[in-house]
């Protein structure tokens, strides 16, 4: 059931880089316990083993002593001691490889080191009975405060801060330190890793102190993920700034990172702690109508629910256009996509039954779908399924059918270039999903206020230093609620 938990095996030159660039090989040969608690085919302890060859530094049985390996899948473990067999003539001692899950099983040991790349996985993602045995864990560890957390925003939550928040807390000696390859939405994740980001393990302080972030070079191949690497000291509080290197045309360039406004928040990476220094004029007035908005989630349907071509046998009030890139590309806004919405536009809700019978062809092609439309997952569809509405979607409501829209794109870019959209034939556009977000207008004064209270040039330089660029979260809903204060005004 655990197995292929967030595999991404570090490249043996990598695992050398990361030990020769904080002193790991030398802390050893000067004594120090170490250990990779999640250690896959043990690439970190072999480039220890290279790297003493390399140095003519005798492998000695009281240094191979000094070197643990934890892991959960056994053949990895195999393969690692063939590895060492062939490699160095060694027969790795059989007490220092531990075949366990760390994150359930009691560990005795404690090092002084800790080493290596904890799993990459979103929870949401994980084989629904492993799910099942962890959740209890990512509660314990204060990573989320409670169940239907786990099930709903916080789903993204990642397997690596489960595992460092055990290993740091569980298994380092007081004042032991940890080298991770990490994936930066640690530090800059929104709700799913601000638990993370109380900087305490089992009731221990750590901080974090040295990050270096990977923009240009692959150090794992096939990753889309971002990621970084990260030193970690145990028992101390931690402090801002951070200093946080990027890479730029093949060198390290530093910058300083802070939390955006109090601890536990993402983090902005800045050049000179000055740019801190915020134009505090960031408010927009809006109604409560108008809160910024994800596109519509057709749940994994977009084959049923969006077309290319604005197709003929569908009731047209039903069509709408569906935001592309092409829009924030091209001059005029005539539409690439279509979605088709079997909503009511007054009310924001699915058409009942009864409405969608009154459509022959309607109710025919949903009819021929009905089994794919049912067994769609997601606890929040589930509930409009469960109530006879499995043609419903995720993100339509009454500020779906607003006449006028401000949209983004919200994912993978680094420019934030607001957009007023009305309608074509009476069709309100619409978001797709993550790609797009949105604030409903019901007028095109007020839509053009807000255009232009968005494009002031102070959102765009929070959002670099945010560390969004080119990102799923560059400029998602809920971290524009965080970077504006929106003035609630009357309806
Ligand atoms: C990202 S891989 C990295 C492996 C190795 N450190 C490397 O860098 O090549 C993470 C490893 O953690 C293992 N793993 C995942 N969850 C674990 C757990 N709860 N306890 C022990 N090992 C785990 C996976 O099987 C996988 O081999």
């Amino acid at each position: 059931m655990k197995k292929q938990v967030g595999q991404v095996f570090t490249p043996l030159n990598w695992a050398k880089w990361l030990i020769n660039k904080w002193g790991i090989f030398d802390a050893w040969i000067d004594g120090a316990h170490v250990c990779d608690p999640t250690a896959g085919q043990g690439i970190f302890a072999l480039a220890m083993l290279h790297i003493a060859r390399n140095r003519g530094i005798p492998i000695t049985s009281e240094r191979l002593s000094r070197i643990t390996l934890i892991e959960m899948i056994p053949t990895h473990l195999k393969h690692f001691k063939r590895e060492v067999r062939r490699e160095f003539n060694i027969d790795f001692p059989a007490a220092q490889v531990f075949c366990k899950d760390i994150i359930t099983k009691k560990h005795d040991e404690k090092y002084d080191i800790l080493i290596g790349n904890p799993p990459w996985a979103n929870f949401g993602d994980l084989p629904a009975a492993y799910k099942k045995v962890i959740k209890p864990f990512f509660i314990q560890e204060g990573l989320v405060d409670n169940k239907q957390q786990l099930l709903l925003g916080s789903s993204r939550v990642d397997m690596a801060a489960l595992v460092l928040k055990v290993v740091v807390g569980k298994l380092l000696n007081q004042n032991g330190l940890g080298y991770f390859y990490l994936p930066t939405s640690l530090f800059f994740g929104e709700s799913a890793h601000r638990g993370f980001r109380n900087y305490k393990a089992d009731y221990r302080h750590f901080a974090i102190d040295n990050v270096y972030e990977f923009s240009t070079t692959t150090v794992f191949e096939g990753v889309s993920t971002s990621y970084c690497c990260a030193r970690i000291h145990a028992d101390k509080k931690q402090k801002f700034p951070v200093t946080y290197y990027r890479e730029s045309e093949g060198n390290w360039v530093e910058y300083k990172a802070v939390p955006f406004e109090n601890q536990n928040a993402p983090w902005r990476i800045v050049q000179n702690i000055d740019e801190l220094k915020t134009d505090n004029s960031l408010e927009i007035s809006l109604t409560p109508e108008q809160k910024p908005r994800q596109g519509v989630n057709t749940c994994g349907a977009n084959n049923i629910f969006i077309y290319e071509h604005k197709p003929s046998h569908l009731p047209e009030h039903l069509l709408f256009p569906l935001a592309t890139k092409e829009i924030w590309r091209q001059d005029k806004s005539s539409p690439h996509r279509w979605i088709m919405l079997p909503y009511c536009r007054e009310t924001g809700k699915p058409l009942t039954h009864e409405q969608i019978q009154k459509y022959d062809t309607l109710c025919s092609y949903l009819q021929n779908f009905r089994d794919v439309l049912r067994d769609r997952k997601g606890t929040m569809l589930q509930t409009f399924i469960s109530r006879g509405n499995w043609w419903a979607m995720l993100g339509v409501g009454p500020y779906s059918f607003a006449p006028f829209k401000v949209m983004w794109e919200a994912y993978g870019r680094n420019k934030f270039n607001p957009m007023v959209l009305s309608s074509v034939d009476g069709q309100m556009w619409q978001g797709n999903q993550a790609m797009h977000a949105f604030i409903p207008c019901w007028s095109e004064e007020n839509a053009h206020k807000i255009k232009i209270a968005l494009e002031n040039p102070e959102i765009l330089k929070l959002l670099r230093q945010l560390n969004g660029g080119g990102k799923c979260n560059w400029a998602q809903p809920g971290k524009i609620k965080k970077l504006l204060s929106f003035l609630e005004i009357d309806g």
